[in-house]
């Protein structure tokens, strides 16, 4: 079946975008990288998530991920659509946005992803391009996968918390737990025995007593 795994590498697809042919690895480079779909162009809520993404953007660029959209249409009707998201954003109606758009006008790239909504169909029958969020790791393989219908836009303050999350959990042995934001404590993961945790976490690790008696619940303030 189509589509993508956690784990998987990214396919090094060659596309046209807003910004020029690219290779994707090539456009990754050592980033992080975000890779979001949308139905289609000219539709209302496609318009206020790539608003949202475009002002956010300073944000993911702090964290070191390159951020690149994709929806059905061409270059050219994705360029016309750019000047009335930045219009949406209060902003000179001009062609630019801080990250390309990938132009997938047959869904080739989006079939080859595993992004189409069977529920949702254009006035031609086709099925549409779901609302999926694909975060890459430096090393090209996915991180994260988020599916969304349709019909249901994104919270893009929640993709911010998780790439947070997914960057300090990649490099400590830390989890992040419900609700969890830059910040707060974290969760030692369970492989780590007691011994360990104490040295690698020297603002100290809190375990908290539970009926079972099992010391499974060890927190840690955020490291560095
Ligand atoms: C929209 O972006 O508003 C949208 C696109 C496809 C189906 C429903 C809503």
């Amino acid at each position: 079946m189509p589509g993508l795994l956690l784990g998987d590498e990214a396919p090094n697809f060659e596309a046209d975008t807003t910004h020029g042919r690219i290779r994707f690895h090539d456009f990754l480079g050592d980033s992080w990288g975000i890779l979001f779909s949308h139905p289609r162009d000219f539709t209302p809520v496609c318009t206020t998530e790539l608003g949202r993404a475009a002002k956010l953007a300073a944000e993911f660029s702090k964290r070191n991920v390159k951020m690149i959209a994709l929806s059905i249409d061409s270059v050219q009707d994705h360029l016309s659509w750019c000047k009335d998201i930045n219009a949406y954003n209060g902003e000179q109606p001009t062609e630019k946005l801080p990250f390309p758009i990938i132009a997938d006008k047959n869904r080739e790239l989006a079939v080859q992803l595993g992004m189409l909504d069977p529920d949702e169909r254009d006035k031609d029958g086709m099925p549409l391009t779901a609302r999926v969020v694909f975060i890459f790791g430096p090393d090209k393989k996915l991180k994260l996968s988020i599916l969304y219908p349709a019909t249901t836009g994104r919270n893009f303050d929640e993709i911010l918390r998780v790439v947070d999350s997914l960057q300090l959990t990649a490099y400590k042995k830390v989890a992040t737990p419900v609700d969890w934001k830059a910040g707060d404590s974290v969760m030692v993961v369970p492989t780590l025995p007691d011994e360990e945790a104490k040295k690698l976490f020297p603002k100290g690790v809190f375990t908290k007593d539970l009926p079972s008696g099992k010391k499974y619940l060890r927190y840690t303030p955020q490291p560095e």
